[in-house]
């Protein structure tokens, strides 16, 4: 990834509390996310640092590595998501300032021992992407879960969500084989052991700082005002949807054990998905009603904007519809970006330009 356009006019600073900031992202575990910002938090450190204030609000956040930037600036943080497990993995993590797992607790959820007989996952998902040994685990440790309560229960549920992640071939619920199976260590790791590593991954990224909150809902009812607004919607493709829920329904199930084995399932689907929770933000054709509305919800804050060039809309479109609430053209970043997420159909999308528009 590289600067090809050192467009901020204030100059970048080397100030420690971007520095410490950035070291302290390192502890974030790793969640493979479509559109996730790891590798731009630099930038965004150095923009976030300049903007400055108090509060900030991180709508649309995803694996959550954004709000935990935030909170590591000093911000005190809302970070939202309309799914459910992007909330449960920000409350582990960003609201939970010093509660940890003990060894007790990951013992007790990964020996196996399922205490009420629970068997959603197995029989719901049997002969479907994990084995019949992980899907036992993940019955188990759910009943496990059940009796636990807040900041434990969410390190609990967000280990076990990433552990789902990490052992699923590009962390992606779309097909069923192993047909993307690198040999990769972490996918062939029982889930009671993978899901050890990610409770030390999660304790490891607690740390106190700004008091910060998480809510679960659309981006349109996010009430309050802020300092800053970062604002990372879905990138709508010019051609077919993009639609979170298509390729991480599994994560959404698992955390909260798929509404307790009430949540509608797609029966007919080869994979049993979950039922798609349209977004105006996952069509070419509603994204940019959808954008102009909250560019305007957002107005009396400093907005940050994150895009991408190989969606739509383009970026004369996108600084004129911040001009229109700001009444003046955003800085742009323009960065080179390679996506992990190609397939070979899309192969000729994988490079593409990263934009941040910043209008303080
Ligand atoms: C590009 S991702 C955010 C990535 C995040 N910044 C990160 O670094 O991981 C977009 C997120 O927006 C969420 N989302 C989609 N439509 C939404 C809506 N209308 N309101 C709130 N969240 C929405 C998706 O669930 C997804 O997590």
């Amino acid at each position: 990834m590289t600067s090809t356009q050192p467009a901020l006019e204030f100059p970048l600073p080397g100030g420690t509390r971007v520095d410490t900031a950035l070291l302290q992202t390192r502890a974030y575990p790793h969640l493979r996310y479509m559109g996730s910002k790891y590798r731009l938090l630099p930038t965004l450190a150095n923009v976030f640092a300049q903007l400055g204030g108090e509060t900030a609000l991180d709508p649309f956040t995803g694996s959550g590595v954004v709000s935990y930037l935030l909170k590591a600036q000093g911000f005190h943080v809302t970070s939202r998501d309309y799914l459910n497990f992007p909330v449960v993995l920000a409350r582990a993590s960003l609201v939970n300032q010093t509660t940890m797992l003990t060894s007790e607790d990951v013992e007790q959820i990964s020996r196996g021992q399922n205490r009420d007989g629970r068997d959603f996952i197995s029989t719901t998902y049997g002969g479907l992407y994990f084995t019949p040994e992980d899907l036992a685990f993940l019955d188990s440790a759910w009943s496990q879960i059940a009796t636990m309560r807040g900041a434990r229960r969410d390190l609990a549920i967000a280990s076990l969500v990433l552990a789902a992640a990490r052992k699923q071939p590009r962390g992606v619920f779309t097909v069923t084989g192993l047909r993307y199976d690198d040999g990769r260590e972490s996918l062939h790791l029982p889930l009671a052991d993978q899901f050890r590593r990610c409770a030390e991954a999660w304790n490891s990224s607690v740390f106190e700082g700004p008091a910060c909150q998480t809510e679960r809902g659309d981006v349109s009812s996010a009430e309050g005002s802020w300092d800053l607004v970062y604002l990372d919607p879905p990138y709508a493709p010019p051609r077919d949807d993009n639609d979170y829920i298509k390729r991480y329904w599994f994560l959404e199930g698992l955390s909260d054990y798929w509404q307790d084995g009430t949540a509608e399932i797609m029966e007919k689907t080869g994979t049993k998905k979950l039922v798609k929770r349209p977004t105006a933000f996952g069509s070419k054709r509603t994204i940019g009603g959808a954008l102009a509305a909250t560019l305007e919800q957002f107005s009396g804050s400093s907005i940050v904007l994150s895009y991408g060039s190989n969606a739509v809309p383009d970026l004369d479109t996108l600084t004129g519809l911040i001009a229109d609430v700001k009444g003046s053209r955003p800085e742009v970043i323009t960065l080179r970006h390679r996506y992990h997420f190609g397939t070979h159909a899309s192969a000729n999308r994988r490079e593409a330009e990263e934009y941040i528009l910043i209008a303080p």
